[in-house]
């Protein structure tokens, strides 16, 4: 067996909201083929394009680059929301149907699962996830529990009509569990067998048998991460997560490639951290530094419209998410948001039961850490515009390969300082003498 052809991922590593989606409608000019391989509507991928605003739920962000893109075998599908973005998509001149694929063996997310969504959230109060209510947790549970319904099924209408009323029969004795929300379940299911309609013209495909005959033709493919990696259901910070696997290790199963055929991995880290939903954030900022940034990054979420917590960067989780990725390369996103500050924290390590940690586990509760800070000199410049490395304010490039280089040991290529497509600076090492580290100042 030939192990050589390999699939690149690219993924973030706080959670999610990292801006890779800009990422992978840059990154996709150097592949053939864009896969998800995780998640569902609950992504919000923003790519501003000339001023022009799109957002992508589940349509992998290479679409706008003309690539061929998969929806993987462990996506959950709203076909609502696919069939509107894809309506949404051809309105603007960027016809899709030929060039979307998706996996026979994805999950219908249905109207009851959006429904149960609603209802178990509000049952849990105060102790709610906070999640975005596009059905995911719902859905995610009915595909283990074995009662999930493939996308492959459409290919046998009868099959697919018996499925599909099976598991709604089984979600609304469920939801007989949980408080009375407002749901139109009548109009929903109207336009989710609309949808089904249009989704048979899309083709359909054996996941990873796909995947290897595009490898073996010499195409090149990229998986895109969805969320993050700490809202991984198994690695992140449980409960307060996703219901998918959003690490490396999705990748395989979510494309169907065995672990030898993962390529470089990139990782997206925001020069901040930010957290939409609830749970645990040590490095959380709950004062007007916080909000200044929440405003200038326009931290509001691409799917819900929620505002998002802001924060510092925070150094034990991102060297846990780097080695549970293998990450090869770092691009830091949304510098620009920085520039106004006069000085930046950096939680470098963090203090727990007399305990020194530097790299976290899951084990290790989130909300009883005590972060520890070093210091960094802002910049206090705009740098919105720059292309070059060379100019960028000297404090910035600091910041950037002392704490992402010199902390952490991976190579920064990129840094994005600003919304649009083309505010990218390549940061790729050999371009650029080595970043002295004197001026650090620790607190
Ligand atoms: P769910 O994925 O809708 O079940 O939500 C679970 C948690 O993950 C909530 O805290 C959400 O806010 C968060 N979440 C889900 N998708 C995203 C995303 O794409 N970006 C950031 N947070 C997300
Ligand atoms: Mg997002």
């Amino acid at each position: 067996m030939n192990y050589a052809k390999k699939v690149d991922v690219l993924l973030g590593l706080q959670w999610g909201d990292e801006g890779k989606g800009k990422l992978v409608d840059w990154f996709a000019d150097q592949y053939d083929i864009i896969a998800r391989f995780q998640g569902g509507a609950n992504a919000g991928h923003t790519i501003i394009i000339d001023g022009k605003k799109y957002i992508l739920h589940l349509i992998p962000s290479g679409v706008l680059r003309g690539k061929i893109v998969l929806i993987g075998m462990n996506v959950v599908v709203d076909p609502i929301v696919l069939v509107e973005e894809m309506k949404a998509l051809e309105a603007e001149g960027i016809p899709i149907k030929d060039r979307l694929k998706i996996s026979d063996g994805a999950n219908f997310v249905l109207p009851t699962h959006r429904w149960l969504d609603k209802a178990i959230e509000k049952s849990m109060g105060e102790s709610k996830i906070g999640s975005t209510l596009k059905g995911i947790g719902p859905a995610y549970t009915d595909k283990v529990s074995r009662n999930g319904v493939k996308i492959g099924l459409v290919n046998d209408l009868d099959e697919f009509h018996a499925r599909y009323k099976a598991l709604k029969a089984k979600n609304m004795g469920d939801l007989k569990n949980f408080p009375i929300v407002d749901f139109d379940i009548v109009t929903e299911e109207e336009k989710f067998f609309r949808a089904i309609q249009y989704l048979l013209d899309l083709e359909i495909v054996e996941t990873s048998n796909w995947v290897h005959e595009q490898l073996a033709a010499g195409k090149k493919i990229l998986a895109e991460g969805a969320q993050g990696t700490l809202l991984d259901i198994d690695w992140g910070t449980y409960p307060y997560v996703t219901s998918s696997n959003t690490c490396t290790a999705g990748v395989c199963t979510g494309l169907g490639v065995s672990p030898k055929q993962i390529g470089k991995v990139i990782g997206v880290v925001k020069a901040y951290a930010s957290r939409v939903g609830y749970g645990p954030f040590p490095t959380k900022l709950t004062d007007k530094t916080g909000e200044q940034l929440q405003t200038i990054g326009q931290e509001i979420g691409a799917t819900t419209g929620r505002k998002r917590d802001c924060g510092w960067i925070d150094l034990p989780l991102l060297r846990y998410a780097i080695r549970l990725n293998g990450v090869d390369k770092i691009i830091v996103t949304k510098v620009d948001v920085l520039d106004s500050l006069e000085t930046i924290y950096v939680c470098t390590h963090y203090e727990y039961e007399d305990r020194e940690i530097d790299i976290w586990d899951p084990a290790i509760p989130l909300s009883k850490v005590i972060p520890i800070y070093q210091e960094y000199r802002g910049w206090q410049q705009p740098t919105t515009g720059i292309k070059e490395l060379a100019m960028l304010p000297d404090a910035l490039r600091h910041y950037v390969f002392d704490v992402f280089e010199n902390q952490l040991g991976i190579e920064v290529v990129g840094i994005c300082n600003g919304a649009d497509r083309d505010d990218y600076v390549d940061a790729c090492r050999t371009l650029y003498p080595k970043i002295e580290t004197t001026e650090v100042v620790s607190t």
